[in-house]
């Protein structure tokens, strides 16, 4: 990728008040690459199809919410409905209004847009028009940057899926000088094939990378040997074990290099291939046979989230741009930003599950993907998450365990960002605790949940509690009235040092 505003981003780095690198610098280690100097972007994914409700002050405050934990702008995932436009069109004027300057861009949802005619090319190419030339757009290599959730079985009645785009799209006149387009899709194929969509694309969004997806229950059993001869029977003291042989798979890249290997044969007319990866902090969908029948799990224990942003930094150079998925898709229980808007019919497992201290969490991390440079942590804070009921219950629920449920530990997550060396004690009842010396900087730690029992920690300094945080609305139980393998995410409040 090639940007405009190599010398402006070098400058904003340089100011950035860092602490010691543990990480690589970019000016330290340059390559001869373009991508080493390039402006890196944090997006997120916004389900437009949740937004029916929303209006325009609705958009200003995910905008502001976005724009103050790190993230540049939305992926706006548009989908068939008819009011959607509407809704694109309100996110573009609070954009602008928001005085932020905040991007947007569209991703087409191909698993419901058609995309069997020309015509159905035609609509979407009319989005890029209406916007490519707004102020908010995301623009890349001086083009309108554009995204799509699959689409590797659209031709648009042409011959093939790369002259379907290439011709009906990514080419088309259409979409020429001023309306040019940058498309990073997230088509699902095989990376090896990517150089058969020369011309039809610029470049790869890797949209599972964000889950160790290869792990299920049974490839999970024959990673842990014999420690998982049944994963769901593992007696609870081997519950560290299994965790540990499972979060290999948390934070890995190696589909990441794939991705960036299989970009190497895509020729484009604009510059570099740009590679999008994703980050995501969960996945839980539990719709039943008469709904979407989806009802599944993607292994996100072993502090997930964080894990994975690390990866990213440490690998920096690779990832031209990150996507996080998502802002509110409820529905799969992988949204960071508030609940509100309109649900999918996810109410059950959405509502009290709040997912903000993900977001509160990500303006550190997206600070030290787009510098290079951790930034320095000013406040003592305890973020924990944990599902609300025991992996194994029973409950009277016809849709079901989720598949991969037995990939799931009863663990409470923890992760401690701390001013200066502390003492941090994780309780998950009135009688079970396990404490933590944790150092100055970002600490993951976590210890088992207690059926009938709650979350609840101390962050203790020199004899003085700077933290005692037990977050209202969560309980772990064993007796659940429905599955739920959501989250239950909190932050405590913050707590600047000099104040206690
Ligand atoms: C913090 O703890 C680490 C060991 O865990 C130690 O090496 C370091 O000196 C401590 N820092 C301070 C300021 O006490
Ligand atoms: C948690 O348990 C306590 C005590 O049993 C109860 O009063 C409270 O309503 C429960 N909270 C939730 C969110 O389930």
């Amino acid at each position: 990728m090639y940007f405009a505003l190599i010398l402006v981003a070098f400058v904003a780095s340089s100011m950035v008040d860092a602490t010691p690198l543990n990480i690589r610098s970019p000016f330290r280690h340059r390559k001869v690459s373009k991508r080493d100097d390039s402006q890196k972007f944090v997006v997120a994914h916004h389900m437009v199809g949740n937004t029916y409700p929303y209006t325009q002050d609705d958009w200003t405050s995910d905008i502001q919410a976005a724009h103050a934990a790190g993230i540049d702008g939305f992926a706006l995932n548009i989908g068939s409905d008819d009011w959607q436009p509407t809704q694109v069109a309100s996110a573009y004027q609070a954009a602008a209004a928001s005085g932020t300057d905040f991007k947007l861009f569209i991703s087409f949802d191909m698993s419901v847009l058609p995309c069997s005619s020309p015509d159905d090319a035609a609509a979407l190419r009319n989005y890029i028009t209406t916007y490519a030339q707004h102020p908010n757009q995301l623009q890349v290599n001086n083009r309108a940057f554009a995204s799509t959730f699959a689409g590797e079985s659209c031709s648009f009645g042409q011959g093939s899926v790369p002259q379907g785009w290439s011709s009906q799209f990514t080419q088309h006149p259409d979409l020429s000088g001023a309306n040019a387009v940058h498309f990073v899709p997230s088509f699902f194929v095989d990376p090896a094939t990517f150089g058969q969509y020369n011309g039809a694309m610029h470049g790869a969004f890797n949209f599972n990378s964000g889950w160790p997806i290869q792990l299920t229950a049974d490839t999970g059993n024959s990673v842990l040997g014999p420690l998982g001869t049944n994963l769901a029977s593992s007696a609870s003291q081997a519950i560290g074990t299994i965790t540990q042989a499972l979060s290999q798979f948390v934070g890995a890249t190696d589909t990441d290099t794939q991705y960036v290997n299989g970009l190497k044969s895509v020729t484009t007319d604009d510059g570099a291939p740009t590679y999008m990866g994703a980050v995501s902090p969960w996945f839980f969908t539990h719709y039943g046979a008469d709904s979407y029948n989806k009802n599944f799990i993607y292994y996100a224990d072993s502090h997930l989230y964080p894990t994975r942003w690390e990866s990213i930094i440490d690998n920096r150079d690779m990832f031209d741009m990150v996507e996080i998925v998502t802002w509110n898709d409820f529905g799969e229980s992988h949204y960071i930003g508030p609940i509100h808007g309109a649900q999918p019919n996810s109410q059950d497992w959405v509502d009290g599950f709040d997912h903000t201290a993900w977001l509160d969490m990500t303006s550190y991390y997206a600070t030290a993907y787009k510098t290079g440079s951790y930034p320095q942590i000013t406040e003592d804070k305890l973020y924990m998450w944990a599902r609300p009921h025991t992996k194994d219950a029973n409950a009277p629920d016809p849709v079901g365990k989720p598949d991969n449920y037995e990939l799931d530990q009863d663990v409470l997550w923890a992760v401690v960002f701390a001013t200066a060396n502390s003492t941090v004690t994780l309780y998950t009842s009135d009688s079970t605790s396990q404490t933590f010396n944790v150092n100055a900087g970002v600490n993951k730690i976590s210890t088992d949940l207690t059926p009938g029992g709650y979350m609840r920690g101390t962050i203790v300094r020199n004899d003085q509690t700077i933290v005692d945080f037990r977050p209202d609305g969560y309980n772990f139980t064993s007796n659940p009235q429905a599955y739920n393998y959501n989250a239950f995410a909190a932050v405590s409040p913050s707590s600047a040092p000099a104040s206690n």
